[in-house]
């Protein structure tokens, strides 16, 4: 296993199962922190920097909240318009980068244009965590992700997932390169306009992904133990900002997760994922059923940052 100290978070291709299994183990130790409600000091020395060119709810104060669990320091933008490389200037990401990499000691970055912190990770000295950039991969979600489903199942391998909406969504994509290290076999379901590119499929076939398409929800929805669902009537994330439209449109039944559709059909034990926010896909009546599991997450998020940071930037080994 690579050692996490100093290291990028770009990609979970880069990720092995090792890997995986070694920011749980961190995760759940330093979990009683944020169960209690208490601030360490565990990374009391060290200050994290995020640069956010998207709107953020949950990624973006989830770190932070990590961070000051761990007694760390935080500073950072939530919106480039107010820096120079939102204004006239349109100030680089190199020439950004190297300032910010003497503000603090690890860069979180979500950015609307794929490969940006990759880009970032090229000039800085300082790792880099992929917040989130364009249509590419949201790391850190699907960490929170499977952090989830070990507590709640036990296990990752094994296990079926089902996953729903628009599959040029970066979580989408970091799901399906992550459960590639796991024995676990998906189906996914997508409108014809969001469905997987051939190069995708290719991709995921040649990592020995054990996958399978389908068109309605309800046709597989009884085979899946993590049912994992993502808008299709979304913002593009390809731009820095959209704004609400009057008419957004309605989600079809084919990719909806209704209660009755969960009564009828779902196995019981089965756990429904989303890394939100959400549209119509997930009606409101559906979140105190058994299945939902995506407010536990809000907090499994902030502990599973706790593991990452304390990894990256040296406090654990
Ligand atoms: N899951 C997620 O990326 O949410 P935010 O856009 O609120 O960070």
């Amino acid at each position: 296993m690579r050692s996490f100290l100093g290291r990028d978070i770009l990609s979970l291709k880069d990720f092995e199962r090792e890997d995986f299994f070694r920011i749980f183990e961190v995760a759940k130790k330093l979990e009683p922190i944020a169960k209690n409600r208490k601030n360490s000091n565990i990374l009391a020395d060290k200050t994290m920097v995020t640069a956010f060119y998207q709107p953020s709810t949950r990624t973006r104060l989830s770190h932070e909240a990590a961070m000051h669990r761990l007694g760390g320091h935080v500073l950072g933008f939530a919106d480039a318009k107010m820096t120079r490389a939102g204004d006239f200037y349109q100030e680089s990401i190199k020439d950004t980068v190297k300032m910010l990499e003497y503000y603090g000691d690890v860069i979180v970055m979500r950015h609307f244009q794929q490969g940006a912190p990759a880009e970032t990770a090229k000039w800085a000295s300082v790792p880099v965590i992929n917040a989130g950039d364009g249509w590419g991969e949201h790391p850190t979600q699907v960490l929170t992700d499977l952090y989830t489903i070990l507590q709640e199942k036990g296990t990752i391998d094994g296990l079926t997932f089902l996953c729903i909406g628009d599959m040029r969504m970066r979580t989408m994509h970091s799901i399906s390169y992550a459960l590639t290290q796991f024995d676990a076999q998906v189906i996914y379901v997508a409108p014809p306009a969001m469905s997987m590119t051939e190069e995708f499929k290719a991709e995921l076939k040649n990592y020995n992904l054990r996958f399978k398409t389908a068109e309605h929800v309800a046709d597989v929805i009884n085979e899946a133990d993590i049912i994992y669902i993502e808008p299709v009537v979304q913002a593009d994330y390809t731009v820095a900002r959209e704004d609400t439209k009057s008419d957004k449109g309605l989600t079809p039944d084919n990719y909806r997760v209704t209660r009755e559709l969960l009564e009828k059909k779902a196995k019981p034990d089965s756990i429904i994922l989303h890394s939100l926010p959400r549209m119509d896909e997930l009606p409101p009546d559906v979140d105190i059923t058994r299945h939902s599991r995506y407010w536990q997450e809000a907090f499994n998020g902030v502990v599973m940052k706790m593991g990452l940071l304390s990894l990256i930037l040296g406090a654990e080994e």
